[in-house]
């Protein structure tokens, strides 16, 4: 049976991907902060699919551990997916360093720190596949968020360089590019429901693609274009733009 590490196990997302892939036959490692939340998680996807679930602490920003973290895992994991990340505030982080770098070290150094102690273990053993959630609000540099923006620019450029360097390993690396998804990230916020998606869809999404071999996906498929369009907006004009 086929083992999933998921880092950031208690997100709405990480919910809906551990329940859609629960009754197809994989176990689980549910890491996150305050772990003992997910006892309930756990007992669901015992219950109804008798898949079987471990719960362990994991911090991003406690980039120390995550070495010893790790090696603390029963079983290597087969799968890791990392659905860490922070939104923040971007009118704070402006002028406020903490806020800043809990942004930056959220959805970039604190992911890139576990992940390339994963990929260090994959390349050894070649196999093994690994999933980041990065965003397309990485794809251009906005004025409403820039700085979470930033970080996941640089986490897919690492997700896209590390793929490139496991290749040749036999370990496959997706990215995952979801657009507006509706989870407590963005629960303060006013979002388009036709450009919205679920995070049943984001699940269905990296299934689909640690399936399929994927590299990159984006939820949903027409974010693709959508990000294609804004990129080709001459810098001119897109900086006199309110976006
Ligand atoms: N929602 C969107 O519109 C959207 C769009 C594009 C990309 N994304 C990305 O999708 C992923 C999942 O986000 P979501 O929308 O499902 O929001 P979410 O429910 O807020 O999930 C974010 C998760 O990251 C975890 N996290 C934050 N800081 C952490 C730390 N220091 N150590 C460990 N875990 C930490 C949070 O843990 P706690 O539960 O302990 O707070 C939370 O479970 C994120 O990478 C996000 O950037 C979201």
């Amino acid at each position: 049976m086929p083992t999933v590490l998921v880092l950031g196990a208690a997100s709405d997302m990480a919910v809906a991907i551990v329940k859609h892939m629960a009754p197809l036959g994989y176990s689980f490692q549910l890491a996150a902060r305050n772990a003992n939340r997910l006892e309930a998680l756990k007992s669901d996807i015992g219950i109804r699919f008798n898949a079987s679930a471990t719960l362990h602490e994991f911090d991003a920003l406690d980039f120390a551990s995550h070495v010893s973290f790790y090696k603390s895992l029963p079983v290597t994991p087969d799968i890791t997916i990392c659905v860490i990340g922070y939104l923040g505030d971007p009118e704070k982080a402006a002028t406020d360093w903490s806020e800043a770098a809990r942004i930056l070290h959220t959805n970039y150094t604190g992911a890139v720190s576990i992940l390339n102690v994963v990929a260090a273990d994959y390349s050894e053993k070649k196999k093994g596949v690994i999933v980041g959630i990065s965003s397309v609000a990485g794809e251009r540099g906005r004025q409403s968020n820039y700085l979470y923006g930033s970080a996941k620019a640089g986490f897919t450029a690492y997700l896209s360089g590390l793929r490139n360097k496991l290749f040749q390993s036999g370990v496959h690396v997706v990215s995952v590019q979801p657009g507006f998804v509706f989870t407590s990230m963005t629960a303060h916020l006013t979002l388009p429901p036709l450009l919205t998606a679920t995070p049943e869809i984001v699940a269905n999404t990296v299934y689909k693609a640690i399936q399929k071999k994927k590299d990159v996906v984006y939820v949903k498929w027409f974010w693709r274009w959508i990000m294609l369009i804004i990129k080709c907006i001459p810098e001119f004009i897109f900086k006199k733009l309110k976006l």
